[in-house]
């Protein structure tokens, strides 16, 4: 039971049922200021029920409440305000985290179930974009997230390896392209054609109209054609698959929009039954009026298929093979009409699941408050990125730690880790501004920062060869450890918190609030110190370093042991 349950529970047997266990909850509220205590219940709310003054309500359910589980309670005017026994909360919190390991927090309420994750997705033939990151990194957070939850993960690549572009491409290859060229640097050149291509289509629009014939005959299945996009789509993933590897993020399908090819018959088959095409223009659509949304455009006039027609044929076959229990779409807000496209079309079907899919937006990566955008060739590559990040991070750590053995390798784990933390460290919808020195830095609220902390941790443990015993009686009752031993209590409701919200924010910002509340501890007092208290107080470093290390994992960072 968390904290707050006990406190809960204590007001609902005092208040004999005139509020229940969790309307209790709801009201109660955590106190900006220790001398408030831990956890504070305002009566607003009973003083209306009860039509009595709520100071005077503080005061009689103070007296019926039993001290027992409590330091003391204090009414001050309205508020009844809950000390938590220090001593009794860390002997079971500590214990908790030394028993469970890495394990606490964990629950099994998804056992059995799948939960679907589209996340990347990139374009084959462009770069793999900061917005592409964004949803990789944050995808990959999500997925540890539901594990931990007990579901089944499945991540899903849905790659943009279909669509006019491809029609495009061809083109400009054509025209202007060589073998050597692209075989050298393959995105690289395939992103010079593919910007040449929209600037002289510019003035010369008949390209647009060769493009769509090129396109067309992929979709016919033309052997030229095929070989091309074969070739761009090879090419492209070796380069996307080094930046996974560097990210040390998998996936369980690269099926990609090419995929769903020969499944999209089917559903507009489907459609078509349920009565639910109509022709506007020549193009096939579904009308979504009645949900306030632009109709679901499933087929051009020329019978070339839609980006939207390929996520219709993926949900299905998603929900044909995996039978989730929710499917996530990790991509930017700016794609926010679509997926509400795609869910009011499986509900006019009439399929209960249409709401099992959940659109996982997030803002914009930008640099000098300026968006980025790739038509225009205006890109941060992004391999050049993780590169200078670990460089720098090298450079820190050659400065603090000249003798780190594996040096080059833990300067990776920080480097990326330090562009993955930056990018979950804010609520996923906020847009911010990457600027790679303010992200490696080692202090503030960073990945190098929290990786840091951890390393500490382990370092005190390793020097004190302490060696933790769950049978043991651990118990702390200073005002510094109290902050730490709360943010471990909290642990398990934090998790629920990020899994309910989808946020891994939820995360990075305990990990932070761990470490500076660790670091505050650590500052305050002798902890390697001959003293009564010395095992309680490695105790509490063990169960920091463990739960910093579960922090990190889940957002998909490494914990080195030394820095
Ligand atoms: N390739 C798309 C893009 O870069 C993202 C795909 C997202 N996933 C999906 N199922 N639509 O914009």
């Amino acid at each position: 039971m968390s904290e707050r349950e006990v406190v809960a529970q204590a007001l609902t047997t005092a208040l004999d049922g005139q509020l229940s266990t969790d309307e209790i909850l709801n009201l109660l509220e955590n106190p900006k200021s220790a001398a408030h205590g831990d956890v504070a219940f305002p009566t607003f709310a009973l003083a209306k029920l009860l039509h009595k003054a709520p100071q005077a309500i503080a005061s009689e359910l103070a007296e019926k409440i039993p001290t027992e589980n409590f330091e003391k309670i204090e009414v001050v005017g309205p508020y009844l305000n809950f000390f938590l026994d220090k001593n009794k909360v860390s002997q079971d919190t500590l214990n908790k985290v030394i028993t469970d390991g890495s394990n606490y927090g964990s629950e099994n309420v998804g056992y059995g179930r799948n939960v679907v994750i589209d996340m990347s997705s990139p374009n084959i033939a462009k770069p793999i974009s900061m917005g592409h990151l964004r949803s990789t990194v944050i995808g990959n957070a999500l997925a540890n997230i539901v594990a931990k939850m007990g579901y089944t993960p499945v991540k899903i690549n849905h790659l943009g390896d279909w669509g006019t572009q491809f029609g495009k491409l061809i083109v400009a290859y054509k025209k202007w392209g060589t073998e050597e060229a692209v075989k050298k640097a393959p995105i690289q050149e395939l992103l010079r054609l593919y910007v040449e291509f929209h600037e002289v289509a510019e003035t010369e629009p008949e390209l647009e109209d060769e493009a769509r014939a090129w396109f067309k005959r992929l979709e016919d299945g033309d052997e030229e054609a095929l070989a091309l996009w074969q070739w761009f789509r090879d090419e492209s993933l070796t380069e996307f698959n080094m930046i996974y590897d560097k990210l040390g993020i998998t996936f369980d399908s690269f099926a990609g929009e090419a995929f769903y090819n020969d499944k999209m018959d089917e559903v507009v088959d489907i459609l078509d039954e349920k009565g639910l095409l109509q022709e506007s223009d020549g193009a096939t659509i579904v009308n979504l009026d009645k949900y306030d949304l632009n109709p679901a455009l499933i087929k051009k006039s020329d019978g070339a298929t839609l980006y939207i027609t390929r996520d219709l044929a993926a949900a299905l076959y998603r929900k044909r093979t995996y039978d989730f229990a929710k499917a996530l779409y990790v991509v930017g807000n700016e794609q926010s009409g679509h997926f509400k496209q795609l869910i009011a079309t499986f509900r006019e079907l009439g399929y209960d699941w249409a709401d099992d899919i959940i659109h996982v937006p997030f803002g914009l990566i930008t640099q000098g408050g300026k968006k980025l955008s790739t038509r225009k060739g205006k890109i941060i590559l992004l391999e050049a990125v993780l590169n200078e990040a670990d460089e720098l991070a090298l450079n820190q750590i050659t400065a603090k730690n000249p003798d780190l053995p594996r040096k080059e390798q833990i300067a990776h784990e920080v480097g990326t880790g330090a562009v993955i933390f930056h990018d979950l460290k804010n609520d996923r919808l906020n847009n911010f501004d990457f600027d790679l020195e303010e992200v490696v830095r080692f202090e503030g609220e960073t990945g190098p920062y929290v990786q840091y902390t951890h390393a500490r941790s382990m370092s005190l443990l390793r020097k004190s060869e302490f060696k933790p015993d769950p049978t043991a009686t651990y118990q702390l009752n200073d005002a510094d450890s109290w902050e730490v031993i709360k943010l471990l209590q909290a642990y398990p409701e934090t998790i629920e918190r990020a899994f309910k919200k989808l946020e891994p924010s939820v995360i990075a910002k305990h990990a932070i609030h761990l470490a500076q509340a660790f670091n505050k501890y650590y500052a305050h007092v002798r902890i390697l110190d001959e003293n009564s208290e010395r095992d309680s107080r490695l105790a509490l470093v063990y169960a920091v370093a463990t739960i910093l290390k579960e922090d990190l994992r889940l957002l998909g960072l490494k914990a080195p042991d030394e820095m």
